[in-house]
C-alpha cells in the first residue's frame, strides 16, 4: 500500500548534480556540505496532531521540541489524489517554487483521505516535474520540520514519494500567507491592523528563536513573508525548511555554503561571500519587519528608481521619528503611537546592521517586540500619554503585476506575480 507507519523509507541522499533553482541566489559553489541528514527509519502512530487526550502536542511542549526521527505518515499517491479531489484546480491554495499547494481532507486520526463533513484540512504541497527546487529540498523539509515541534512551525503530517511523485502533507493554515495579508488587495483581504502585525512578529520571531537555540543550531535561511503562515487566530508559523542548515560547528562563526535565498531578503555577508551566520536569518527578519512596518515589499521594480530595494531607500529613514512618518504603511494610521513606531524601527534597524554581530539574537528581538507589544496596551489603559500618531505621505503600494513565468494561484482568483520581489527567473 505505500502508506503504513513504520515502512522503510527510501534512503535519501542530497542530489549532487541539481541545477540551480530559478529564483535562487546562486554563486559558486563554496563547499558541498550536504543540507541534510539522512532520513531515518519512521515509527510511530500518532502525527502529531493530539496527544490522544484531547490536548494539542503545542500544548504539552510550549516550548517546543526536536524529535529523534521524523514522525510522520506516508502516503500512497492514490491516497492525495483522492483527499485533494484528483488536484482539483479550485482546491488550489497558492503555489510557489516547487509546485502547487492544494487543500486536502484526510481522516483526523488516521489521515485516510476522507470526504466526512467532519474531515480535517490539510495542505498538499506537490513537486512540478518543471521545478529546480526538487529532492534536495524536499528531503530537507522532511529531515528538519518532520522532527521540529514547535507552536511557531507549520506542522509537517506526512508525505508521498512514488517515482517521480514527490509530495508533502502539512497540517492547515487557514489565514494563509503574511505575503498575501500584506500586498494583495484583494476585497476579501482587509489590511492587517498594527496589533496583528506585532503578533505575528512576535510567532514568527518566536519560531526563529526555538531553531536558533536549539541544541545544533538550525539556520533557517529562507526567512520571507511568503513562509510565515497563519492559522484561523493569525499565530504565525514558519514553514519550508528545504534551505534550513546545521548551523557552525567546533567553535566556528559561521558555515560556508552555496548562496541560495530569496534576493530582498538574504544577508549582505551571505550574498558577498557564502559564509552563513545564525545572524544571516536575523536580518531577514529584519526586512521582513520592515515590510510589515511599511506596507511595502523588500524588492519591487514597479517603485520609482531608487527605490526598487526597500532596505536601500528605508533605512536611512529608521532612526528618526520624523522621517519614519513618510515610511509607515498608510494603512496602520491611527492604531499605534509613536513610542511604539519608533521603537519597532529601532529594532528594524539593528536587525539590518551590516555585521552579523552587531545584530541581536532573536530571544532579544522576541522580548523587544513584547515589550513594543505591552507598550502598546499600557498607553491605551493610561489616558496620560496622548496618542501621537504618526502622519503618513506616500502612495500605496503597487498592485502586483502578473508575471508570465511564475503564474500564481492563490485561491482568490487573482493570478499575482511573484516578479516583484522574485525579482529575476535566477531568484527565488
Ligand atoms: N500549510 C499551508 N496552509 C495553507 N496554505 C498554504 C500552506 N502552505 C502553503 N500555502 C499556500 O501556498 C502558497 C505557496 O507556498 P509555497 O511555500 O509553495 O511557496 P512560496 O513560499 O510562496 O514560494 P517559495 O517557493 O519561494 O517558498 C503560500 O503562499 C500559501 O498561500
Ligand atoms: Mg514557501
Amino acid at each position: 500500500m505505500g502508506n503504513c507507519v513504520g515502512a522503510p523509507v527510501k534512503s535519501l541522499s542530497p542530489a549532487s548534480t541539481r541545477p540551480p533553482s530559478p529564483g535562487r541566489l546562486t554563486t559558486k559553489s563554496i563547499s558541498s556540505t550536504p543540507t541534510t541528514e539522512k532520513l531515518s527509519s519512521i515509527s510511530n502512530s500518532t502525527f502529531g496532531q493530539s496527544t490522544g487526550s484531547g490536548i494539542s502536542i503545542d500544548e504539552v511542549y510550549p516550548e517546543g521540541r526536536i524529535l529523534e526521527v521524523p514522525n510522520l505518515r506516508i502516503f500512497a499517491f492514490a491516497e492525495l489524489k483522492t483527499a485533494t479531489k484528483n488536484f482539483k484546480p479550485d482546491t488550489v491554495l497558492g503555489e510557489g517554487g516547487f509546485g502547487r499547494v492544494y487543500k486536502g481532507w484526510v481522516d483526523e486520526k488516521s489521515l485516510n483521505p476522507s470526504k466526512s463533513v467532519a474531515a480535517m484540512v490539510v495542505a498538499v504541497k506537490k513537486l512540478n516535474p518543471e521545478s529546480m527546487q526538487g529532492l534536495e529540498e524536499w528531503q530537507s523539509e522532511v529531515n528538519f520540520l518532520g522532527r521540529l515541534s514547535h507552536p511557531n512551525l507549520v506542522r509537517l503530517l506526512g508525505y508521498c514519494w512514488e517515482d517521480k511523485e514527490l509530495l508533502l502533507v502539512y497540517e492547515f493554515m487557514a489565514k494563509g500567507s503574511l505575503e498575501n495579508h500584506l500586498f494583495r488587495r484583494g476585497a476579501a483581504l482587509q489590511p492587517l491592523s498594527w496589533k496583528l502585525r506585532l503578533k505575528i512578529a512576535i510567532g514568527a520571531a518566536r519560531g526563529l528563536a526555538f531553531l536558533h537555540t536549539s541544541e545544533k543550531q538550525i539556520i533557517y535561511r529562507d526567512f520571507k513573508a511568503s513562509n510565515i503562515l497563519l492559522d484561523s487566530n493569525y499565530n504565525a508559523k514558519l514553514s519550508d525548511f528545504g534551505l534550513a542548515k546545521n548551523g557552525p560547528t567546533g567553535g566556528e562563526s559561521h558555515v560556508s555554503t552555496r548562496v541560495m535565498g530569496t534576493y530582498g531578503y538574504a544577508a549582505p555577508e551571505y550574498v558577498a561571500t557564502g559564509h552563513l551566520y545564525v545572524k544571516s536569518d536575523v536580518y531577514g527578519f529584519g526586512v521582513v519587519l520592515l515590510e510589515m512596518l511599511s506596507g511595502q515589499r523588500a524588492l519591487d521594480t514597479s517603485r520609482p528608481s531608487g527605490k526598487h530595494n526597500l532596505v536601500d531607500w528605508a533605512k536611512p529613514l529608521l532612526s528618526d521619528r520624523r522621517k519614519l512618518a513618510r515610511l509607515m504603511d498608510p494603512r496602520l494610521e491611527g492604531q499605534y503611537s509613536s513610542k511604539a513606531a519608533l521603537k519597532a524601527a529601532q529594532l528594524t534597524l539593528r536587525c539590518l546592521a551590516g555585521e552579523p554581530k552587531n545584530r541581536p539574537s532573536m530571544k532579544e528581538v522576541v522580548e523587544t517586540l513584547e515589550h513594543i507589544e505591552a507598550l502598546k496596551t499600557r498607553s491605551k489603559e493610561s489616558k496620560d500619554l496622548p496618542s501621537r500618531h504618526i502622519a503618513r505621505n506616500h502612495s500605496p503600494t503597487p498592485v502586483h503585476q502578473c508575471s508570465p513565468l511564475h503564474p500564481r494561484h492563490d485561491g482568490t482568483g487573482s493570478s499575482s506575480s511573484r516578479a516583484n520581489h522574485h525579482q529575476s527567473p535566477t531568484l527565488r
